[in-house]
């Protein structure tokens, strides 16, 4: 057992970063200014987006997107199951109705041929969700949104780094398209709390940035600089959702650390997966496929449980008695109370989801681990299986 606690995800800010953050309360000026739109113009220049617009989660990066493509009451999204709540929230937020489509237990990603079977004359967009990382295969989704004049919002929570044929994530997909990303302390890269949203739709970017700030037509922080002018519009009753330039000095210097991250996070799983290769009682994540770049957000394998005497939840609380943590990622959506109430989902409804969501778990993954932090896991998935088999 180990003498310390080892969570299964840290952040990784550095001093100067730190001394960034420092700078901006020094200088009087914390919220929305220019540190925040460096962070956009550089986030945008990493992952080849013509407007990335920062907010202050991605959750509300995905609520701004559903309103400004016009999702409402009435309106039906279609998404996976196999994600955290905040997707389909979001879209609930707008009046509209989440629609799920059950996922290939392999990729733990959305079957577009599922989507297709759902598409009706109330759909409005479709929402992929890149899980773990892993790019969903954007082809055909993008192929049947533009058969059926659907728009596309990408919950890439999960994939800041990862690509799809030779593109990164976040990158121009064209009108009615946006990609979503956060910034939550567990992320590839964090702000604490943050998101950004992604587009190339100048009428997107638009309703974005405007919506993200109570609906005026400059941003505030244009107000009170010494250059500002004092008058603005209000074009509709927006919300209050921009990042603050305390956040912004964290995301530039993480930003400028992400492909290092990446890197080691790619390390760390290389390293599972070899060594955990041969232990019954653990099914670990498919290779994917050669024309893209997972980006390793979590390291999700899964929990025999066909051949243990414990189930998922066992194996996690045996885990945490040698003082490693790991995390749940996720329940299925439609297995919550909430959702099962109200859209009248039940178990049996997506198979492939309640296969993974009765398996899954997320193995300490994060840039700052040690050698032996990554041994001790290993040991400690080892122990665990090894006196649960049945
Ligand atoms: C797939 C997915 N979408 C959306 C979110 C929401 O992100 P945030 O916490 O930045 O609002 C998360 C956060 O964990 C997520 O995993």
């Amino acid at each position: 057992m180990r003498d310390s606690f080892l969570p299964f995800a840290r952040p990784d800010v550095d001093e100067a970063s730190i001394e960034d953050v420092c700078d901006s309360i020094r200088s009087g000026w914390l919220t929305t200014g220019p540190k925040t739109v460096e962070f956009e113009r550089e986030f945008a220049e990493k992952v080849e987006a013509t407007h990335a617009m920062a907010v202050s989660s991605a959750t509300s990066g995905l609520h701004l997107a559903f309103l400004a493509l016009g999702i409402g009451p009435g309106d039906e999204v279609i998404t996976t199951p196999m994600t955290f709540v905040a997707t389909v929230n979001a879209a609930i937020w707008t009046g509209a109705k989440p629609v799920l489509a059950d996922i290939d237990s392999k990729t733990l990603n959305v079957r577009p041929e599922l989507m297709e079977k759902l598409v009706n004359e109330r759909t409005k967009a479709l929402i992929p969700v890149h899980f773990a990382g892993r790019p969903c295969d954007m082809d055909p989704i993008e192929d049947l949104a533009s058969r059926h004049g659907l728009a596309v919002v990408e919950d890439a929570a999960h994939g800041l780094g990862a690509f799809y044929r030779g593109r990164p994530i976040g990158s121009d997909r064209g009108s009615r398209r946006c990609s979503v990303f956060s910034f939550h302390p567990t992320k590839n890269i964090t702000t604490g709390e943050g998101g950004m949203v992604c587009t190339s739709d100048e009428d997107l970017a638009e309703r974005i940035s405007v919506l993200r700030q109570h609906g005026m037509s400059k941003g505030a922080w244009n107000r009170y600089a010494a250059k500002g002018t004092p008058h603005y519009d209000v074009l509709f009753p927006g919300y209050k959702a921009n990042m603050m330039d305390i956040q912004a000095a964290i995301g530039r210097g993480q930003l400028r650390r992400l492909d290092q991250f990446n890197r080691r996070r790619r390390e760390i799983v290389a390293k599972y997966m070899i060594e955990l290769s041969d232990q019954p009682g653990l099914i670990l994540p498919q290779p994917q496929s050669d024309d893209t770049l997972h980006s390793w957000h979590i390291f999700t394998p899964f929990v025999d449980v066909d051949v243990l005497d414990i189930d998922r939840d066992g194996f996690m609380a045996a885990m945490r008695e040698l003082n490693i943590g790991t995390a749940l990622h996720y329940q299925a959506l439609h297995l919550f109370s909430h959702y099962r109430d109200n859209y009248g989902w039940e178990r049996g409804d997506f198979p492939e989801a309640e296969y993974v969501s009765d398996r899954i778990v997320s193995l300490p993954l994060f840039p700052a681990m040690s050698n032996s932090d990554v041994d001790d896991v290993i040991k400690g998935v080892r122990f665990v299986l090894r006196s649960h088999l049945r």
